[in-house]
């Protein structure tokens, strides 16, 4: 089954989004595998924004990512297509273009403070899930209900 990682960011710990986030891709039918807390470091956030390094913004993004005011939520979700539909999820990175009815697109208002992070391709989910998790803090478990979620064709 596809996973991706997401990630609430620091302001959308800090504006008490992290039930809403889970509940948005719990309630779609999505398994959550792996769930932690914690202030990443800047090796961390570096890797996890490579591509972005030349980027104007970047040394903002890191100091915002990583400056302990409050913590970065990761979060590993399994499930039929769950990167390109947690991205859809998310709605577009500028919350000026994200539609209502996206986390962006109902909670946020500018793109320096777009509260969530998902996964872009296929890559980057097996490179970011990596990074921010060990083997032994991904769960193994089967969904009961997966039945009724999944069509067989
Ligand atoms: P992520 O899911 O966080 O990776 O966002 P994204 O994939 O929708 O966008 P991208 O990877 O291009 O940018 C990563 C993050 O950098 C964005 O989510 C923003 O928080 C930040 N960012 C991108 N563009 C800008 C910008 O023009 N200005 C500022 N301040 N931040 C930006
Ligand atoms: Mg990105």
């Amino acid at each position: 089954q596809e996973r991706t990682f997401i990630a609430v960011k620091p302001d959308g710990v800090q504006r008490a989004l992290v039930g809403e986030i889970i509940k948005r891709f719990e309630a779609r039918g999505y398994k959550l595998v792996g769930l932690k807390m914690l202030v990443p470091s800047k090796a961390l956030a570096e890797k996890h924004y490579a591509d972005l390094r030349t980027k104007p913004f970047f040394k903002g993004l890191v100091e915002y990512m990583t400056n302990g005011k409050a913590p970065v939520v990761g979060m590993v979700w399994e499930g039929q297509d769950v990167i390109r539909q947690g991205r859809r999820m998310l709605g577009a990175t500028n919350p000026l273009e994200s539609d209502a009815g996206t986390i962006r697109g109902d909670f946020c208002i500018s793109i320096g403070r777009n509260i969530i992070h998902g996964s872009d391709s296929y890559e980057s989910a097996l490179k970011e899930i990596t990074l921010w998790f060990n083997e032994n803090e991904l769960a193994d478990w089967q969904l009961a209900n997966t039945e009724w979620i999944n069509s067989a064709n």
